[in-house]
């Protein structure tokens, strides 16, 4: 429904102006706008492969140099990109939130009125402007050295052909993507926080996510039966459209402006 019914946006809105804490989270649907395919869309396959079979250690240790051409390709795609109106309708209603409460990043993410969770590693969120955020997969200009562990910004240029493994600047050994693999756990702290506030949160609105990777629906689910409001913007049923207060149907370019600006 990219022309939801005017009663149903209302009520959503009001949902969230009543809301004193707010749970955001965010899954690759939201970038299909600005050009980013989602994993498991029409386009969210590379030279055949699942996602499955690309994102996941054992890949990785098969054959490193195919799972960095995978990440290039993405990265690339994920550099060129910007964000578009549904990432700065989420960050201008975080820094709306934000500037009420009179938080700074000093405060620390455990006690903001907002918390925005991404699955998403292209960056768009923090590009557009959103602060109180958590990047639950990682992000992917960032590596990892499978050495010595450091974590450091990849400054090689993805579009570089058949450039090698990058290696670690300290150690020498080879460095991989720092994003959440298949099979792998999330990083300390991370699900904790994720928790924290949907035990807190008046709302829960949930973007672009088809749910098939579990702990991010599970995380809204904790929302819902602490008392959130659930609402899943999504132009298809997700893993928690069944569950939510409510479908706000169509693409979160077209809908979050108008849900979400004064
Ligand atoms: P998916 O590709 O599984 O799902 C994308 C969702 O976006 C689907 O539900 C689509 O209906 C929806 N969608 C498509 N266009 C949209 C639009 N314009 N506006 C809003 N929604 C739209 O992506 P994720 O659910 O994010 O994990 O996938 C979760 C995780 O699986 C990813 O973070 C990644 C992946 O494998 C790891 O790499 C660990």
């Amino acid at each position: 429904m990219t022309h939801p019914d005017l009663s149903l946006l209302t009520t959503v809105r009001a949902d969230l102006e009543n809301a004193r804490r707010v749970l955001v989270v965010t899954g690759a649907g939201i970038s299909a706008e600005s050009g980013i395919p989602t994993f498991r869309g029409e386009g969210g396959l590379w030279e055949g492969h699942r996602p499955e079979d690309l994102a996941n250690p054992a890949a990785f240790r098969q054959d490193p140099a195919k799972i960095w051409r995978w990440y290039r390709w993405r990265r690339g795609l994920c550099n060129d990109a910007r964000p578009n109106p549904g990432h700065l309708a989420l960050a201008r209603f975080e820094a709306r939130r934000l500037q009420d409460a009179g938080w700074t990043p000093e405060v620390g993410l455990a006690d903001s009125p907002i918390l925005l969770a991404t699955q998403n590693v292209d960056g768009l969120h923090p590009r557009a402007g959103s602060q109180a955020r958590v990047e639950m997969h990682g992000n992917i200009d960032t590596g990892r050295c499978t050495g010595c562990g450091a974590i450091a910004p990849l400054v090689e240029n993805p579009k570089a052909p058949e450039a090698a493994v990058p290696a670690c600047t300290d150690c020498g050994a080879a460095l991989r993507p720092h994003i959440l693999w298949f099979g792998e756990s999330y990083w300390p702290g991370v699900l904790e926080l994720c928790l924290h506030h949907a035990e807190r949160a008046d709302a829960c609105l949930v973007v672009g996510t088809s749910g098939m990777v579990w702990p991010p629906v599970a995380i809204a689910l904790r929302a819902k039966e602490s008392g959130a409001k659930l609402i899943d913007v999504n132009p298809n049923p997700s893993q928690v459209t069944e569950a939510a207060d409510h479908w706000l149907q169509g693409p979160s370019g077209v809908l979050l402006p108008r849900l979400l600006d004064p």
